[in-house]
């Protein structure tokens, strides 16, 4: 194959642009999950709400992803890949805009599942975008991106949030405010979006490949390039192409759809996003506030999503599994232990700070042993062990298990904990990382180091799943 050389030639503004307005969508994806951490006081103040209440309008984001994962396939399909980005920026930028204005209970809730829907369709098509148009030598850089952005995100709107929390003393105008931050960011993917040239794989899928080379006229630098990409995505086109939801009666699709379908569940049942979206409530079930409770999940999941990028090559990802599992399972026994010795509904002056401190010991080094590993890695096997003519399939899918996972904690945590005790949930999660390495050690294979052409030979070839990832 001829060397490309990027690099030297240097990259097109509009490769910026293309990169930028991606993020964005990264970036979205984790304001709206990061939303709810540091606004439910404030929620709570304007909108008098429950815990049920509590735990329906965060986890209502999870039900629109659900329906935007299931539908941004066609979506992306159809309308095509630069339309389906507007659609979602533009829900984005309108459902944020009118939460802002602080309609009644059930409609900020439908604005919610609104937003959930575009982050649905934003998490299927920004990888599929970039993959299709960013230039060869800097696309797998861009689906780490990706991932580094959802982090950001919750870090940023944590931080937004806890500041506007403190400056501004009447929860409606505070809250006014949080929405409005995240209008920002919505605006400038929605109007970002114009921009961009449509995808050049999809043009030719739709036999404009007029219109294909002319994207890739913009997007790369020499004339040779363009023919390069021009014949693999021709070649790629004659080639298998994505089957229908019908591939999931093969059995040795199933089989692979199991694992991920497994991968995505344990992610969810570990607890992630209970620590997430409930961190400050939990911590001040402890007594403690501030600005500790607040920041310390989305910093620590921010900082240690970085050398997760450079582990998964090094070490391979069930390594990075195995040591976030045990690292999980060790302080959900500790916050569980800690809360066992708080005891039911103290005064907040009367507990000691060995529970504070071995509480917030072990939150640190469980979103450490997330963000290190079932964090990035999870999305990353999903996004390898399927066979090409199913990927698409396979990661819708696992996707909306993702999700649903996702909402079923987040709509029943706090109950659960009122009704169960606090220590409680802490002892289910760790049980759940129990059988999360279990798991791990059967069936999943080791995916680093093997094309992924290798691996859908071995697959075929009938290859137990835990070896699919070892050269025949
Ligand atoms: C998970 C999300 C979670 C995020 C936290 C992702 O990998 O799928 O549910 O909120 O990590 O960083």
């Amino acid at each position: 194959m001829p060397e490309l050389d990027q690099g030297k030639g240097g990259y097109k503004a509009i490769v910026l642009v293309i990169c930028s307005v991606a993020a964005l969508g990264g970036l979205l994806f984790g304001l709206d999950q990061g939303f709810i951490a540091n606004s439910l006081e404030t929620l709570t103040a304007h909108y008098h709400l429950t815990v049920p209440q509590k735990e329906s309008y965060s986890a209502i984001l999870a039900t629109g992803g659900i329906v935007g994962a299931l539908l941004s396939g066609v979506l992306a399909r159809v309308l095509g890949r630069k339309k389906s980005l507007l659609l979602a920026g533009f829900i984005f930028t309108a459902v944020s805009a009118y939460s802002a204005l602080l309609p009644d209970l059930a409609i900020l809730s439908a604005c919610r599942f609104a937003l959930g829907f575009a982050v649905g369709i934003a998490s299927f098509v920004v990888p599929l975008y970039l993959s299709e148009t960013a230039p060869p030598a800097i696309r797998g850089s861009m689906g780490t991106l990706f991932q580094l952005m959802i982090t950001i995100g919750i870090f940023l709107i944590s931080l937004s949030n806890v500041y506007i929390a403190r400056t501004v003393v009447a929860p409606a105008t505070a809250l006014s405010l949080m929405f409005l931050s995240i209008t920002v960011f919505a605006a400038l993917m929605f109007f970002g979006g114009f921009i961009l040239p449509e995808s050049p794989r999809w043009l030719m899928l739709k036999d404009r490949k007029q219109e294909a080379v002319a994207v890739l006229g913009r997007t790369l630098n020499r004339q040779s390039e363009i023919d390069l990409e021009i014949s693999e995505i021709e070649q790629a086109l004659h080639g298998p192409q994505g089957a229908g939801l019908g591939i999931i009666f093969r059995g040795y699709f199933l089989k692979v759809l199991m694992v991920g379908i497994l991968l995505q569940m344990f992610q969810q049942l570990v607890g992630i996003n209970v620590m997430i979206y409930y961190a400050p409530t939990i911590f001040g079930f402890a007594g403690m506030k501030g600005i500790v409770a607040m920041m310390t999940v989305p910093t620590v999941n921010m900082l240690f999503t970085f050398p997760a990028i450079s582990l998964v090559e090094k070490w391979g990802r069930k390594k990075l599994l195995y040591l976030g599992a045990v690292a999980m399972l060790v302080t959900m026994i500790a916050a569980g232990i800690a809360f066992q010795s708080i005891g039911a509904n103290p005064s907040p002056t009367a507990i000691t700070s060995a529970p504070k401190l071995i509480l917030l010991l072990a939150v640190i080094v469980y979103i450490f042993g997330f963000a290190v590993s079932w964090g990035p890695v999870v999305w990353l096997v999903c996004s390898e062990i399927f066979p090409l003519e199913g990927r698409e399939v396979g990661m819708t899918l696992t996707t909306m298990v993702n999700w649903t996972f996702a909402g079923l904690l987040m709509a029943n945590a706090l109950t659960f904990m009122e009704k169960h005790g606090n220590s409680s949930i802490f002892y289910l999660f760790s049980g759940f990382c129990v059988l999360a390495v279990a798991f791990v050690a059967l069936f999943v294979p080791e995916t680093k180091g093997i094309t992924l052409e290798e691996m859908e030979f071995n697959l075929r070839d009938g290859v137990r799943l835990r070896d699919l990832g070892k050269r025949a």
